[in-house]
């Protein structure tokens, strides 16, 4: 029979014994994943006071090592030893949603998938979408004018929305394909964060996997007639790029990148520029200073202004986003015994022998 250490990654069993590491885990089968939904970053800062950078905890039905340090952020994200699986870490919430997806993709099979993105995130694209975004972020900034009271959350969702059929995916039939598909990626958004998680009518995670279905059967339907087109979308990018074999990627990966695309881009922007504008409005001074900054910038707004200078803006979302992230953790899942302490100091609280799994 195989030894632990020579089963492929994603067959070794975990361990589940962290009792040696300080920390809670809370309620039988939720752990802490209520308090972490309600407010993460309470939650950290409790676990940081309580027990220091490192810490076990449950969440999301998982028995984890929670760690708070920008060091070991460093290196689990730089992961020069291949200790960690982003696809493992992330399957365990959203195996379903984010199927295919980039996250879903590790080590070798990551880098041959993030040539899908290649050409759609190079300068020369980006500029195309900014030209659009700005087209129609005026649009929809002329609506709010004319309104009394605008409410941000929804408004912001709809405008990202508007945005999101423009610049991912681009369809010239709009008026019958965009409620359809946009009515299947909001039911999609609203199931992946569905607490029940089964696929049985009657449940927000069902109706969000039928989105989803019907969102991957569009993306696959289109691909020849993007690959013909000469537009300008995410999609047709996707579309038309080749891989290192001079091959088009396959159908179903095309369609798989896209969804998880939307689902990666949508919900993490709404909640960043709703916080922003939360902190601004309660914040005159800043919002004055901020008014008298973008009076000065050109009337058409171009890639490289809003890229390239240090523009007040940016930093207030940098500032919104850091403390309040949309995705407050990176899951990984270790995939072997690491025989090195992460650092001296807080080693102490890291048994690396209790780790192996041999
Ligand atoms: C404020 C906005 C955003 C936040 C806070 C955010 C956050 C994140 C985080 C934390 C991850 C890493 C997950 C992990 O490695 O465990 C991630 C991955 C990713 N995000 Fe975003 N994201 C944002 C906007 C976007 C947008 C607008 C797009 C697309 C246009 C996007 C596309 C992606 C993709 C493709 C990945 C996978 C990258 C990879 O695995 O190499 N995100 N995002």
């Amino acid at each position: 029979m195989a030894s632990v250490s020579e089963l492929p990654y994603e067959e070794r069993p975990a361990n589940r014994d962290l009792s040696h590491i300080r920390g809670e885990y809370g309620w039988p089968f939720v752990g802490k994943t209520l308090d972490m939904l309600r407010d993460p970053q309470g939650l950290f800062a409790h676990f940081y006071e309580q027990y220091g950078p490192v810490s076990r905890i449950s969440i999301t039905g998982n028995k984890c090592v929670l760690l708070l340090h920008p060091d070991y952020a460093q290196r689990v994200l730089m992961d020069r030893e291949k200790n960690f699986s982003t696809k493992m870490g992330w399957a365990s919430v959203m195996a379903d949603f984010f199927q295919g997806g980039l996250v879903m993709r590790d080590y070798e099979e990551h880098r041959i998938h993030r040539g899908i993105m290649t050409s759609s995130f190079k300068p020369p694209a980006m500029r195309v979408y900014a030209s659009q975004i700005q087209r129609i972020v005026d649009k929809a900034v002329q609506r709010w004018a004319a309104q009394d009271s605008v409410l941000f959350y929804d408004e912001i969702k709809r405008l990202l929305l508007d945005i999101a059929f423009d610049v991912f995916c681009w369809v010239d039939d709009s008026e019958s394909t965009v409620p359809k598909i946009s009515k299947a990626f909001v039911d999609m958004m609203e199931g992946a964060l569905g607490i029940v998680r089964l696929d049985v009518p009657g449940f927000d995670y069902h109706r969000g996997m039928e989105g989803r279905r019907y969102l991957k059967q569009f993306f696959m339907g289109m691909i020849e007639k993007k690959r013909a087109s000469s537009d300008e979308d995410i999609f047709a990018h996707f579309c038309k790029e080749k891989t290192e074999l001079g091959e088009y990627y396959d159908d179903e990966d095309i369609a798989d990148h896209m969804v998880f695309l939307m689902l990666a881009a949508h919900d993490t922007t709404t909640s960043a520029s709703t916080m922003a504008a939360y902190y601004l409005c309660h914040d005159d001074n800043l919002q004055t200073a901020l008014a008298a900054e973008v009076a000065e910038w050109p009337d058409e707004l171009s890639f490289d202004h809003v890229f390239h200078s240090t523009n007040g803006l940016i930093c207030v979302f940098y500032e919104t986003i850091r403390l309040h992230p949309p995705v407050p953790l990176f899951l990984r899942r270790t995939i072997r015994a690491n025989p090195k302490r992460i650092n001296a100091d807080h080693g102490r609280f890291w048994h690396p022998e209790r780790y192996s799994l041999g």
